[in-house]
C-alpha cells in the first residue's frame, strides 16, 4: 500500500487524549509529521522522527486538523426558503411551520433531482473540510418519499437517519402519523437508516410520542437521537439522558435539571450555532453546560429553514465569539465530539489506525478558524487518505 508522509506541520491538532499530559484537550504537536497509508492513518510524531515514505507532501508551515464530524444535516430537499428568511430577517419569528413548504417541494421532486442536490451540498461541505457527516430524512413524511430520502442520503454517508417524526403532514390526525412512523414508514426506512430520531417540541411530537417512535426504531436495530428544547423548554433533554441516546440536539432552553442529568449521562449534547444565528434566537449555555461537566459537539443543522449554512468553521467561530467556547474547546467539539455524537471511534482523531480524514489549514494555527471567522481557510482536504479538495 503506499504511503505519504506529510512533513513542515507547524501545529497538528490530533485530539489524542494519550497526548493531552504534553498537548492538552486537542493533543497538540508542533513541528509534527503524518504518515498516511492507504485510508489510514499509519505514524504521528515530530518531524525530526518521521519515517521514510513512498510520497511526500509539505504542510509548509500551516497547521492540519482532523476533517470536521458534521453529526446532524438535513441534506435531502428540493427548493429553498430563503423569502421565509428574508421575513425573519424583518421581524417574523421562526416557528418551524415552514417545514411542511420544504416537504410540498421535496414530494414533487424527482430521485435524480434529489440526488445532485444533496451532491452538491456534500461537495461544499467538504471543500471547507468536513469528512464525515450525518444526513437526516424529513421531508418527505410519506412512506414512499421517507424511504427515498434515506436511499438518497446512503449513497453519501453510512450516518443516515430516519427522522419522519419531524412535524406531522397537514393532512392527517398526530394519532394516526405516528402509527404511520411507528408502521409502514420505519419499517420502509430501515433498511437504508442507521439512525432515528424525532423532532420532540411543541407543535411537533411530544416526549410520550418521541419515547414510542424511538422504541420502534429501536426494535428494529435503529439506535436513537432526538431535536429537543431547541424552541421552548421541555421533556425532551430529560428523555434522551433517561434512555441513553447517542445525542440530544439544540438544547438552547434548558433548565438545571436538563443540565445535570446531561452531565450525568453519556449523552452528548449537540450545539447548533448556526441556528441562533439565522433564526435570532438566543445561543445555548455552552460554557454553563461544559463547566457542568457535560460532552457537548457542534454541528451545522445544514437545512433549508432554520440554518442554511454548510460550515463548521462558522458553528466554530460562533461557539467561540457567542457561546464563550475556547478554540481548542471549539475545535474538539466539531471533531472529536461530533464523533462521539455519531458513537464513532475511527474518526475526528488523528492517531495510528485511525481514517486518515485531515485537513490542511491556510493558516499557521488551528486557532484562526474563530479568529478570521468567514474567511475560507481550508487548503487541502484528505478524507480516507485520498486528497479530495
Ligand atoms: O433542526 N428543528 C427541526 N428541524 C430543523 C429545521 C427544519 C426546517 O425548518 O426546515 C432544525 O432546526
Ligand atoms: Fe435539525
Amino acid at each position: 500500500m503506499t504511503t505519504t508522509v506529510i512533513t513542515g506541520i507547524a501545529e497538528l491538532v490530533t485530539n489524542d487524549p494519550a497526548r493531552a499530559d504534553e498537548g492538552g484537550l486537542l493533543g497538540l504537536l508542533t513541528d509534527a509529521a503524518v504518515v498516511v497509508e492507504g485510508s489510514r492513518i499509519a505514524w504521528v510524531g515530530p518531524a525530526a522522527e518521521a519515517p521514510d515514505a513512498d510520497l511526500q507532501v509539505d504542510a509548509g508551515g500551516r497547521a492540519v486538523i482532523p476533517g470536521f464530524v458534521d453529526s446532524h444535516s438535513h441534506l435531502v430537499f428540493a427548493g429553498d426558503r430563503s423569502a421565509e428568511f428574508e421575513a425573519r430577517m424583518t421581524g417574523e419569528t421562526y416557528t418551524a411551520g415552514g417545514i411542511r413548504t420544504t416537504v410540498a417541494r421535496t414530494r414533487a421532486a424527482t430521485d435524480e433531482q434529489l440526488t445532485s442536490h444533496v451532491a452538491r451540498l456534500v461537495a461544499e461541505m467538504r471543500a471547507q473540510g468536513t469528512t464525515s457527516l450525518e444526513i437526516k430524512s424529513g421531508y418527505g413524511l410519506s412512506v414512499h418519499d421517507e424511504a427515498r430520502s434515506l436511499a438518497v442520503a446512503a449513497q453519501f454517508t453510512s450516518e443516515t437517519t430516519f427522522l419522519g417524526a419531524h412535524v406531522v403532514p397537514a393532512d392527517t390526525t398526530p394519532e394516526d402519523y405516528v402509527a404511520l412512523v411507528t408502521g409502514p414508514m420505519l419499517a420502509a426506512a430501515a433498511p437504508h437508516a442507521r439512525w432515528i430520531d424525532v423532532f420532540c417540541e411543541d407543535g411537533a411530537f411530544d416526549v410520550d410520542q418521541a419515547r414510542a417512535i424511538l422504541a420502534a426504531g429501536s426494535d428494529i436495530g435503529l439506535r436513537g437521537r432526538l431535536h429537543a428544547n431547541q424552541l421552548t423548554y421541555g421533556g425532551g433533554v430529560q428523555l434522551a439522558c433517561e434512555l441513553g441516546l447517542a445525542a440530544v440536539d439544540h438544547c438552547t432552553f434548558l433548565a438545571d435539571d436538563d443540565v445535570s442529568a446531561l452531565a450525568a449521562s453519556g449523552t452528548i449534547a449537540t450545539l447548533l450555532p448556526g441556528v441562533e444565528f439565522s433564526t435570532r434566537q438566543p445561543y445555548p449555555d455552552a460554557r454553563g453546560l461544559l463547566d457542568a461537566g457535560v460532552r457537548v459537539a457542534l454541528a451545522s443543522d445544514c437545512n433549508p429553514g432554520s440554518c442554511f449554512t454548510s460550515s463548521m468553521a462558522l458553528c466554530i467561530a460562533l461557539a467561540v465569539r457567542e457561546m464563550r467556547l475556547s478554540p481548542a474547546e471549539a475545535l474538539h467539539a466539531a471533531t472529536a465530539m461530533g464523533a462521539a455524537a455519531l458513537d464513532r471511534d475511527d474518526v475526528g482523531v488523528l492517531a495510528p489506525g485511525k481514517a486518515a480524514d485531515l485537513v490542511l489549514l491556510d493558516a499557521p494555527s488551528y486557532v484562526h478558524l474563530a479568529y478570521r471567522p468567514g474567511v475560507p481557510l481550508v487548503a487541502g482536504v484528505w478524507q480516507a487518505g485520498r486528497p479530495t479538495v
